[in-house]
């Protein structure tokens, strides 16, 4: 007999909640069929305006997606093939594309239990190819940007921050994206601050990476008939830019609404300490809760009575991403990141968005903490 499918009570995806209204999204999108300016134009600039001043970076220059605006950030700073990019072993496979996309090869570090690189492994991590760090801001924590960029600068190399799951956090009241050479950010729907497909922001202050970045996204074109440089098709899409135009004024009460909700768990889920251990809450990031990602005695049976009880909980990531086939290449094994492993074993994810309702938040905690006391 087939099991029952449970009802979803507490449901992931808030999409159809956020734009079940989005009469006024769809009156842009009918206006700019008058000018028609499909590719770059006038709402791309005002987009990237907005989210330079959103972000407090001198330029932001609008590309494909989360993924191109790391693989362009490495191009502009000239990195190809015989090259090497540190990055955390524990991020969403996105970061290590982009590297391999560049053609340099992308060496792991593993992360602390807060999900961010270990700066203290790096150094053990360079060689003389390597050419840039990547910090993974994972879940909208902020990686310890201090010590990384201290060894950066003494090292001479650029960082880019992978600030795409970080949107407004902050780091010793600086910026996520701002910190380093190029601060990279996706708009993909499940982000923060969220549009309609697939879209990327490169944030930068120096002006020659801005030109060569808005060289690099459209083809190297620097006019009409003029190719300065190799580049390649990465435009931030004009629909996408009408959608972000619209969702930016409320990108920090989504953010705060976040926190909100990860500050209610963290209060309850502290009185099941033996059970659930939350990760360190530094006090100079303002993390910002992309995911919700906690520690969990049990986890998989714990995953498993959510899923029953119609919480859609989830599992970021559940195989570590080093030992993933399709980084066999790269040559690593199990135990080569003890920590990353861990946290593929242990974490789980819990829905806390910002159409979370009080009941629903409750219904959480209380299901979490029916598990544990129920056995
Ligand atoms: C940490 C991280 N880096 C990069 C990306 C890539 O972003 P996109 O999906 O917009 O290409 C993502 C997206 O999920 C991500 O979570």
């Amino acid at each position: 007999m087939s099991k029952a499918i449970p009802c979803v009570r507490v449901r992931y995806s808030y999409l159809p909640q956020q734009f079940q209204d989005s009469e006024e999204i769809l009156n842009a999108i009918r206006a700019h069929l008058v000018n028609c300016q499909f590719t770059l134009g006038p709402e791309v600039e005002q987009f990237e305006r907005s989210f330079a001043a959103l972000i407090g970076a001198r330029y932001a220059v609008g590309v494909g997606s989360g993924t191109d605006a790391l693989a362009l950030s490495l191009k502009a700073l000239g990195i190809g093939h015989g090259d090497e990019v540190i990055t955390a072993a524990n991020t969403f496979i996105a970061t290590v594309g982009a590297i391999h996309s560049t053609g340099a090869r992308p060496v792991l570090v593993d992360v602390r239990p807060d999900f961010t690189i270990d700066p203290a492994l790096i150094e053990r991590a360079l060689t003389p190819r390597t050419k840039a760090i990547i910090p993974v801001h994972l879940t909208g924590e902020m990686a310890d940007m201090d010590p990384l960029l201290e060894l950066a600068g003494r090292r001479g190399l650029p960082v880019v921050e992978d600030a795409c799951q970080a949107i407004g956090a902050r780091y010793k009241d600086r910026a996520a994206g701002t910190l380093g050479a190029f601060g990279a950010f996706s708009l993909h729907p499940l982000k923060n601050l969220n549009v309609w497909g697939d879209a990327g922001v490169i944030v930068t202050n120096e002006a020659r990476f801005d030109r060569q970045l808005r060289l690099l996204r459209n083809h190297g074109l620097s006019g009409r008939d003029e190719v300065e440089i190799l580049g390649v098709n990465s435009r931030l899409d004009s629909i996408q830019a009408i959608v972000g135009n619209r969702l930016m004024a409320q990108a920090e009460s989504i953010t705060e609404q976040r926190i909100a909700n990860a500050a209610r768990y963290d209060r309850a889920f502290a009185a099941l300490e033996g059970d659930i251990t939350l990760p360190p809450r530094r006090p100079e990031v303002r993390r910002v809760f992309h995911l919700y990602q906690i520690y969990a005695r049990r986890r998989d049976d714990l995953y498993r009575f959510l899923l029953e009880e119609g919480i859609e909980a989830k599992i970021h990531y559940p195989i570590p991403l080093p030992l993933q086939r399709g980084l066999q290449p790269l040559g690593y094994h199990p135990g080569d990141f003890p920590e990353t492993e861990r946290q593929s074993a242990s974490c789980i994810t819990l829905p806390v968005d910002q159409h979370l309702s009080q009941d629903e938040l409750d219904l959480v905690v209380d299901t979490v903490t029916r598990f544990y006391r129920e056995g």
